[in-house]
């Protein structure tokens, strides 16, 4: 059983309870931008194949859920031509950008596969995987091969868990530098890297 309260009361307004955003440091935020705070990328480019047709979307909504075998969350929209492609074939590939590729990834996702070949008019290569249908991105950095492992909270929430099914990386790229989406066309690119021992003195 968990520690949760089995039952939450609504805060009354009690006379000590100090108000809100009362100090200057503490400006309201827009609940609908909370995203951009918490948005973890990097941004990755998320393959489908469907009836021989391959498309790309991007994708900045992923989480990690398990090492071992390697299971991801992925919010795929129900708008998008991906949603379909994945429920249909049950499989994905996500290829991981280095930020060179930054302006065919956000292009990528501004527009959809329904109308137009996105590997073709964005100059992306389409690669075979070993395990799945969906195409690997040879100029990606990684790349996951995925099949769909749970769909309860897609008619929810859209989120999908994948299973990585196989992963390759290209040996050339030794030090990608990834995107991470902080809304409105703003990203951050990944800087320097440190490492700290686990037990601090
Ligand atoms: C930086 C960035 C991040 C995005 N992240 C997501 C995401 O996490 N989930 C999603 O469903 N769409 C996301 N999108 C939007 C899709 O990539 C976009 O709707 C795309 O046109 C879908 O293509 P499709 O219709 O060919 O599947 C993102 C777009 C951008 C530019």
């Amino acid at each position: 059983m968990s520690g949760f309260p089995g039952k939450v009361t609504a805060p009354r307004r009690a006379a000590g309870r100090p108000q809100a955003g009362r100090s200057p440091r503490m400006a309201p935020f827009p609940l609908a931008e909370v995203y951009q705070l918490l948005e973890p990328g990097p941004v990755v480019l998320l393959t489908t194949a469907q009836a021989g047709r391959q498309n790309v979307m991007t994708l900045s909504w992923h989480m990690a859920v398990e090492f071992e075998p390697p299971l991801l969350a992925c919010i795929v929209s129900s708008s998008n031509h991906s949603h379909a492609a994945l429920c249909e074939t049950g499989e994905c590939a996500i290829a991981i950008p280095d930020q060179i590729l930054a302006r065919q990834t956000v292009g990528i996702g501004n527009c959809s596969g329904r109308e137009r070949d996105k590997f073709a008019d964005f100059g992306l290569t389409a690669v075979p995987g070993a395990c799945v249908m969906a195409p690997l991105v040879a100029e990606c950095f990684a790349n996951l091969e995925c099949r769909v492992h749970d769909t309860r909270l897609a008619g929810h929430y859209d989120l999908f868990i994948l299973e990585v099914v196989r992963a390759w990386t290209d040996p050339l790229q030794t030090a990608p530098r990834t995107l991470h989406h902080h809304g409105f066309g703003r990203f951050v690119v990944d800087g320097e890297t440190i490492t700290l021992p686990s037990e601090m003195p």
